[in-house]
């Protein structure tokens, strides 16, 4: 389905990976480029500003993510990869998109409305610490996408709601015109995709501190992998494996093989909790071994993916000012 279509994917750049981003986001998204006939991927930097002031943590992030996909096996021969920044038409895109964006549009943006739900529990302003950046981010997002033509934009479920903006305003520019100045995308869910559990049960996420890091050292993954609780049941009881995170975990990254053997280990008392978070722990090292030495490799010769990211923006660009001239020309007549 990705034969022939332009898919653009946009990543944030959040900081070092765990295992739920890398099998719920990095794995799939690098995948599916690698199916489309054009591939772009970027760093959304200014997306990132609204949220994070330090310029050498922000740098830091984008510096890591980068790394982390080029690490996974990214394609920049490919997939143009950029980021946001080094590509201007983008933000000058942006502005024109303003003008045939509603303000109710804005207002209606969950990650918005997240905010102001956040004040309000907390007995504040409604916009109290929510500056222009996060309240219009929803037009730049649009500007991401239909700079590049884009058909198809992989998301998470959050992400809906800000492709179907995007449509919106490109159908509300199209409309105006009476021609289609600019392609309305869709978005495209990976059904297949699972969320990850983290070491306490609960989705594996950053802000719960339950994740299993990929890029610490191995005494640190290790760490994390024990630290699943189990109970003190002895080894020759026969055990329900989907009564066991362990196993739960395992089942996100596990081959239908590996996953037979842990099963039936547990079901017929062959195998004990210190052998199934070893079997997670190996399968866990396995998955990223190679991954984590290309990620060192990349995060010590960083100038190397310095040029990397400015080929890319060099590929984006006349896409870009091809874009923005084609709108320039109708808003302003020329
Ligand atoms: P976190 O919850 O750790 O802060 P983010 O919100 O930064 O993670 O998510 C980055 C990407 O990783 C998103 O696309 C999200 O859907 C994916 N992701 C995060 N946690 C998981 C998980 N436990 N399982 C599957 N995918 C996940
Ligand atoms: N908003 C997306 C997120 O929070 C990141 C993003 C920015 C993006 N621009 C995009 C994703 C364009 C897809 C297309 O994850």
């Amino acid at each position: 389905m990705f034969k022939g279509k332009t898919v653009l994917t946009g990543v944030k750049p959040t900081g070092t990976p765990h295992l739920g981003n890398y099998l719920g986001a990095i794995k799939p998204a690098i995948a599916l480029g690698n199916q489309a006939t054009n591939h772009f991927m970027f760093i959304a930097d200014y997306h990132a500003i609204n949220a994070e002031k330090d310029p050498v943590v922000l740098n830091q992030k984008i510096k890591e993510v980068a790394c982390v996909y080029l690490a996974f096996g990214l394609d920049p021969n490919h997939t143009v990869f950029y980021r946001q920044s080094d590509v201007p038409e983008i933000t000058e895109i942006t502005t024109i998109l303003y003008a045939y964006t509603p303000k109710g549009l804005m207002n209606k943006s969950h990650a918005y409305k997240a905010c102001v739900d956040k004040n309000r529990e907390a007995g504040k302003p409604d916009d109290d610490g929510i500056n222009m950046g996060l309240y219009t981010y929803p037009t730049l997002m649009a500007a991401d996408i239909l700079t590049f033509n884009t058909d198809i934009v992989p998301v998470g479920r959050d992400q809906i709601q800000h492709v179907e903006i995007a449509r919106d305003i490109a159908g509300a520019f199209n409309a105006h015109y009476g021609e289609e100045v600019l392609k309305q995308p869709t978005y495209y869910i990976e059904e297949s995709v699972a969320v990850v559990p983290g070491v306490d049960g609960r989705k594996m996420s950053k802000s719960y501190n339950n994740v299993i890091p990929l890029f610490a050292d191995d005494k640190e993954i290790k760490k994390a992998v024990f630290s699943v609780p189990t109970d003190s049941r002895p080894i020759e009881e026969p055990k329900n494996p989907d009564e066991i995170l362990v196993y739960e975990i395992y089942k996100s990254i596990a081959t239908p093989e590996q996953l037979k053997e842990m099963a039936d280990g547990l079901r017929g008392g062959k195998l004990g909790y210190g052998h199934i978070k070893n079997m997670l722990l190996s399968a866990v090292l396995d998955e990223v071994k190679e991954a984590r030495e290309k990620y060192n490799y990349y995060m010590e010769n960083y100038h190397e993916v310095e040029e990397m990211l400015k080929k890319g923006a060099e590929k984006a660009r006349p896409i870009a000012q091809a874009t923005l001239k084609r709108l320039k020309d109708k808003v302003f007549g020329r």
